[in-house]
């Protein structure tokens, strides 16, 4: 995501100089997103499947290791009966929130990283899935999380229904996607006081897909940029009171990069807690 460990992403080295960004603006909210031609997010992910788990799986290769993780946990409720992850990928955060004492169901779409969270632990609960179709009963569960997935759905405003759906009274949603600002634009520069740009309209949803190298691991990200209501407005029709808020960004402690200073400035990613009320 522009990239998500480039421009989006706090870096860390660069093996390509700059991440492409290609972006294809639709007129219609929050159903079907159109990306190069007629694949779906949801297919550009299963395309992108193999290249995540390497991704993702590489000690210290993303923020998730540095600081996203522990940020977000920091906002998730101690266990209950059950936690869903929904667009789990290929596990990694089941897998920690497993080994933080939460009973987990992990939830994709991607056939080949359901696969591979199976694989990583043949005991937890992982179902193929769309997550704006979740083939569970009504109140089956009493958290669920969404961690940088729902930036990556082509049916996000379902997804966020299904969750509150699938959730029992007084129980909470936590989610993490791109934070809208970040998705919005971008630096002008490497330099660490470079103008943050935001050269097209903010308001209006669009696709975007950024493909990046680092360390020899490729990956393209498809996502799409909606602006703060559309998470909020989506929230809010489903039923969900919002109780946290947090703007996350890379931090002092994690700053590696000579060009990690331009993120002390503006925010990466966006945190919150939403309660379905009792
Ligand atoms: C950036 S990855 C995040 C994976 C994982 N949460 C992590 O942080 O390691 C986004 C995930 O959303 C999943 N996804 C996209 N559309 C989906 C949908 N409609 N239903 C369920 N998962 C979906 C993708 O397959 C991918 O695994």
């Amino acid at each position: 995501m522009a990239s998500r460990e480039t421009s989006r992403h706090p870096p860390q080295p660069l093996t390509l100089p700059r991440a492409r960004k290609h972006v294809e603006r639709y007129l219609h909210p929050d159903k079907m997103t159109r990306q190069g031609g007629d694949n779906t997010l949801q297919q550009g992910w299963e395309e992108q499947a193999r290249n995540w788990v390497r991704w993702a799986r590489q000690p210290g290769h993303d923020s998730y290791w540095r600081f996203h993780r522990d940020a977000f946990l920091s906002l998730v409720p101690s266990p209950g009966r059950l936690t869903l992850d929904i667009g789990c990928g290929e596990g990694r955060l089941a897998r920690d929130l497993k080994a933080g004492g939460h009973r987990v169901m992990a939830i994709d779409a991607s056939p080949t990283l359901v696969a591979h969270a199976r694989e990583a632990d043949p005991s937890m609960d992982v179902l193929l899935a769309d997550a704006a179709r979740l083939p569970l009963p009504d109140q089956t569960a009493d958290l669920a999380v969404a961690f940088m997935s729902l930036q990556d759905m082509d049916d996000m405003l379902g997804a966020v229904h299904e969750a509150f759906r699938v959730l029992a009274a007084g129980s909470r949603f936590c989610l993490a996607v791109v934070h809208p600002l970040n998705s919005a634009g971008k630096f002008s520069s490497d330099a660490p006081d470079a103008p943050f740009i935001i050269a097209d309209d903010y308001f209006a949803r669009h696709t975007y897909s950024d493909a990046i190298e680092r360390e020899g691991l490729p990956m393209t990200f498809h996502s799409q940029h909606r602006p703060l209501a559309g998470y909020f407005s989506a929230l809010e029709q489903a039923g969900f009171l919002v109780e946290a808020l947090r703007e996350v960004t890379v931090g002092q402690g994690s700053l590696q990069d000579p060009r990690d200073p331009r993120w002390l400035r503006i925010p990466l990613f966006l945190h919150v807690r939403a309660l379905k009320p009792a």
